[in-house]
């Protein structure tokens, strides 16, 4: 099975390239630059210049859109919220037009769209977001909500379509956890704000086996959380990642205040949680590796 990957030079699109590879299929890459050492295949676009190298969809059978500007680098102002929004955006209306100009019976059979557990914006604590809750307030709920209106646009090509309403993945190599760890590991960790925010948080692995699932299941489509059935508070996130390194935690919570300071809007992201249910993908027969966090975070952390 070829499969396409954009982003895949990211840090959940090596993870699925590698585990891809691992499970006798052939992901290919489209990035903005490519690098001739690659052991798979690449193939350039520009999205700001609405260029795709049209070899790229030859006989590809699912499309993976992950790429977009990182919602992690850079303070929100208007030029950055721009192009975290526009990166998704048009990079979709790419593909779509892209994979419209392929004959009917050549064209891939399943669009697999990224998007973020963001889509629901800011809830109270209790409240556990579903798949066909309405999509919520505030500037990611927004982006999410934009992203798959243009990822549904493909299911009028006749193509299944799937939404990844991603959470936190855990990654001992990037992202959230790893930028958890390191102030902790050097005794300089300690809570965000309240630290009662929920995490929904899912290990890369069962990220890429959940994306697996949808390929080798047909008959799922939709947007799906991926997200673990057991979420963590923020506390007890800091607390965990603190007792499995082996570091006491010694500073009072950072103030919510202070992360609104240094981060500005972004800070929503870190101090703003709630709860999401795992319970759609539960039902569509996916089983977690990783449920609960303290296996995850141990596998990751103390991994030999
Ligand atoms: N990591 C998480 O915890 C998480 C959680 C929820 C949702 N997501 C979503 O999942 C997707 C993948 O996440 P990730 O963590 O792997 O992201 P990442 O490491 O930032 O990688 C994203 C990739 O997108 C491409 N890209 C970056 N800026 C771009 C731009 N302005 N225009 C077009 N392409 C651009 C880059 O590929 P090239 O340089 O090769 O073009 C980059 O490698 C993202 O859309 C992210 O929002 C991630």
């Amino acid at each position: 099975m070829h499969i396409l990957i954009t982003g895949g030079t990211g840090l959940l699109g090596k993870r699925l390239t590698s585990y891809l590879l691992e499970h006798a299929m052939h992901p290919r890459i489209v990035s903005r630059s490519t690098n001739d050492s690659a052991d798979i295949s690449q193939y350039e676009w520009n999205v700001d210049e609405g260029r795709i190298d049209p070899d790229a969809f030859t006989e590809v059978d699912t499309v993976i859109h992950l790429a977009g500007a990182n919602i992690a680098e850079g303070r929100w102002n208007t030029k950055r919220k721009e192009e975290i929004l526009s990166s998704r955006i048009r990079s979709t209306r790419l593909l779509f037009e892209s994979v419209k100009k392929i004959n009917s019976n050549e064209r891939p059979k399943t669009f697999i769209c990224a998007s973020a557990t963001g889509y629901y914006g800011i809830h109270d604590f209790e409240h556990e977001s579903r798949e066909d809750d309405q999509a919520g307030e505030g500037f990611l709920a927004q982006v999410c909500l934009q992203w798959e209106k243009e990822a549904d646009r493909f299911a009028t090509l006749g193509m299944r379509v799937i939404k990844i309403r991603t959470g936190v993945v855990f990654d001992e190599k990037g992202g959230a956890l790893h930028k958890m760890t390191q102030p902790i590991r050097y005794l300089m960790g300690s809570p965000l704000g309240s630290g009662k925010q929920s995490v929904c948080w899912i290990h890369w692995e069962d990220w890429c086996r959940a994306i697996h699932h949808f390929m080798t299941h047909k008959g799922l489509s939709g947007s799906y959380n991926l997200v673990a059935p057991e979420p963590v508070t923020n506390a007890k996130l800091t607390r965990l990642i603190a007792r499995i390194i082996k570091r006491p935690l010694w500073l009072p919570n950072v103030p919510g205040f202070m992360l609104k300071f240094l981060l500005g809007e972004m800070s929503t992201v870190v101090l703003e949680g709630h709860k999401m249910s795992s319970k759609k993908l539960e039902d569509a027969g996916y089983q977690f590796n990783f449920p609960a966090a303290e296996k995850a975070i141990s596998d990751l952390l103390i991994r030999p």
